[in-house]
């Protein structure tokens, strides 16, 4: 089989806001089929960024009091350390706010201009004097004409549901100043999207997007295609239109550009340490019209006009190559419900990270995730019932049954055949069938699949009873074949399921000594050994799961209270906290590797730590009360998720807590059996 050579995105995340599982979901998905990819030997580049530019954005900056420079770089920390945590194995996380980006995205537009695809018009807008700003339809609030009720947004009543234009509200109001806009002119530049129809018409019939997709753009395509506005007037956050002072480009017309600009980021990055490599060359190879490499993107139902009309005109005009495919998800539902703040179930994919681990939802998602456009229902009763029984009762309780007795009666290796051939056939061939459907986004029938083989592998052991076969010297022999068969199925279904349980995977790796390679159809191993077993994942409690929503009802809630409201509450109980107020810090063991004088500091010790998954660098006010040499080594406690502060001698990423009063001073202690990175609640 020839190596295909594939680049995949997911949507670019807007900068304005933390991640959350509906995020997650896109991340997901797009992950499990790059990893696959890889797994079988293939080439997949997978490309992110931020989507950094708009009005939301500038606003979201100047609320904060930073630049949005500084907003947005605060954001994309926080959206790749999501990333990490949940394993998504993105090449590039990029920014669109970017010189390859400003580039790519000129260029772009002088080809769509010389190819007469820009046109000019003035146009009418609301605009709000006292900001000196025009107002898009959701800045505008005011009350509903149907249904009288205050307060209600844009262009249509959350409350009666009706629709209307921002004009027909009654007592419109800017909802950025509380001025009442005026209408005001001013020039925009479109792009000629009819020129396009007949093209349209061609690649919505090509077979690359979803039928239910292309049909859905068909229809707006017989609808007659507009002109689309892709410029906004000073002050906006993005990239200045060339030629054109006080203009910018609408924010949609760069962010699809972004993907390029990412590839290209990547690329260059790789030529610096690798310099036999052409940065250029290879970004044509994927990027020429006529590549023969793959293009793929994967993006949310919400967005198919601009990846299933737009871009592709786009890319149409200035050159370039087409998708090879656009696959769009359906929208995350928590517990059958839209998510909402007030259930506390619009979970933040961080605060998921604080009470449980990240491949369960992998495997959950995955369990449920289709080629189509459904949404994905995530019930968190059945989310905790399913991965227990599945990964845990299933899948790992294989490999924890049998190796024990591999140890035990053959020296830790595999016996020097498949004892039952018939089983092992079976959980051969289902490979091809769920590589198809891994290529076919099929997930949830590829788990299927897979967890089909994990029941028969359970109900041949369970039905030899090794730990009776174990018992008895004529028996011995059998058992150690029933048991080294259950561990080479186990090592099967774990290359299977490589590309959802990556971290699982990697212990595997471990435990069972083997690559775990799938580039050509596994082959079991004989007389090999194996080593001892570590627990490969726990069970999930329900206390977890609620101590999850706890927290999300409370940060998620907080911000939609009047500001009445929430000082009020402040005054009250203002030395009583929540108790998702306090599992908010993250708190944990942390050993100090190393700790050092600081140069002019008169307070200042300056310690290493080593928080688990990371070491941090610590300045701490100890100096007076402690020598160096007595700190290394020690256990303590430290506040891991504080914001790292700049200080004159360097930047101290975290606090390490002691007791105190007057002059005195006691740095706290763990008892030194505990391990580093532990949470401590
Ligand atoms: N910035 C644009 C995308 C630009 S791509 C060139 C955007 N950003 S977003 O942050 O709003 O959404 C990013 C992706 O997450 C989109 O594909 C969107 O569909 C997806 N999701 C956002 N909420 C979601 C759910 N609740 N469920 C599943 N996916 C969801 O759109
Ligand atoms: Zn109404």
């Amino acid at each position: 089989m020839s190596q295909r050579r594939i680049l995949v995105t997911s949507a670019l995340p807007y900068a304005n806001s933390p991640l959350h599982l509906g995020h997650m979901l896109e991340e997901i998905q797009t992950d499990i089929w790059c990893r696959f990819q890889r797994h079988r030997g293939n080439q997949c580049y997978y490309v992110c960024a931020d989507d950094a530019h708009g009005t939301a954005i500038m606003l979201k900056a100047e609320e904060a009091g930073i630049t949005a420079e500084e907003h947005i770089a605060k954001i994309q920390t926080l959206h790749e350390r999501d990333f990490a945590d949940f394993h998504i194995s993105v090449d590039n996380y990029y920014s669109t706010h970017s010189e390859e980006n400003r580039e790519f995205s000129n260029s772009i537009y002088q080809s769509l201009l010389a190819n007469g695809h820009i046109t000019q018009k003035r146009i009418t807008q609301a605009f709000d004097q006292e900001k000196g700003i025009f107002l898009a339809d959701r800045f505008i609030k005011g009350t509903c004409p149907r249904c009288k009720t205050l307060d209600q947004y844009g262009d249509n009543c959350e409350v009666c549901g009706a629709t209307y234009a921002p004009n027909d509200l009654i007592d419109a109001v800017s909802a950025l100043s509380g001025s009442t806009p005026v209408q005001k002119e001013s020039d925009h530049f479109f792009f000629d999207l009819p020129q396009f129809e007949q093209f349209l018409r061609e690649w919505l019939a090509s077979g690359r997007l979803q039928t239910e997709i292309s049909n859905k753009l068909s229809e707006w395509v017989e609808e007659g295609l507009q002109a689309w506005d892709i410029s906004r007037d000073a002050p906006y956050f993005g990239f200045e239109i060339p030629d054109q002072p006080g203009k910018y480009f609408y924010v949609w017309l760069d962010a699809p550009i972004g993907y390029m600009a990412s590839f290209k980021n990547l690329l260059s990055n790789q030529q610096g340490a690798d310099k036999e490599l052409d940065a250029d060359a290879v970004f044509d190879e994927f990027w020429r019209d006529g590549s023969d490499t793959e293009l793929y993107h994967f993006i949310g139902k919400d967005i198919i006009n601009f990846h299933g009309l737009f871009w592709p005109a786009m890319l149409k005009s200035a050159g370039y190559r087409l998708p090879t495919g656009v696959f769009a998800h359906g929208f995350v539902t928590v517990n059958g419900t839209k998510m909402s703040k007030s259930r506390g179930t619009f979970i933040n994919a961080h605060s998921w990270t604080k009470h449980l681990p990240t491949e369960p939802l992998r495997y959950y998602y995955a369990a449920k995730l289709g080629s189509g456009v459904d949404d994905i229902d995530l019930n968190l009763e059945d989310f905790v019932a399913r991965v227990n029984s599945d990964l845990v009762g299933k899948l790992v309780n294989i490999a924890s049954r049998c190796s024990g007795f591999v140890h035990k009666l053959n020296g830790g290796s595999l016996g020097p055949t498949i004892w039952n051939q018939e089983l092992w056939e079976k959980a051969r061939v289902v490979g091809d069938r769920v590589a198809e459907h891994y290529e076919n986004r099929e997930f949830s029938r590829a788990v299927r699949e897979i967890m089909t083989v994990a029941d028969m592998v359970n109900e041949y052991i369970a039905a030899k009873e090794p730990w009776k076969l174990a018992k008895s010297d004529e028996t011995r022999t059998e058992a150690i074949a029933v048991c080294s068969d259950g561990i080479n199925l186990f090592r099967l279904l774990m290359i299977y399921l490589r590309p959802i349980l990556p971290e699982m995977a990697e212990k595997c790796v471990a435990f069972l000594n083997d690559d775990l390679d799938w580039h050509s159809e596994p082959k079991p191993l004989f007389n090999h050994e194996i080593s001892v077993f570590t627990p490969l994942m726990n069970r999930i409690e329900p206390k977890q799961v609620e101590l999850m929503q706890e927290e999300n009802r409370s940060t998620a809630g907080a911000p939609a209270a009047a500001p009445e409201a929430q000082a009020t509450s402040k005054d009250t109980a203002s030395d009583i906290i929540e108790f998702s107020d306090f599992a908010k810090i993250d708190l944990r063991v942390a050993k100090i590797l190393e700790a050092n004088h600081v140069e002019g500091a008169d307070k200042l010790l300056q310690l290493t730590l080593d928080i688990g998954d990371k070491t941090i660098n610590v300045f701490s006010g100890i100096k007076s009360h402690y020598q160096p040499e007595d700190l290394k080594g020690r256990l303590t406690v430290v506040v891991a998720n504080l914001q790292p502060r700049k200080m004159k001698f360097g930047v101290s990423e975290g606090m390490v807590l002691c007791a105190g009063e007057g002059e005195q001073l006691w740095l706290l202690e763990v008892d030194s059996d505990a391990v580093p990175g532990m949470p401590i609640a």
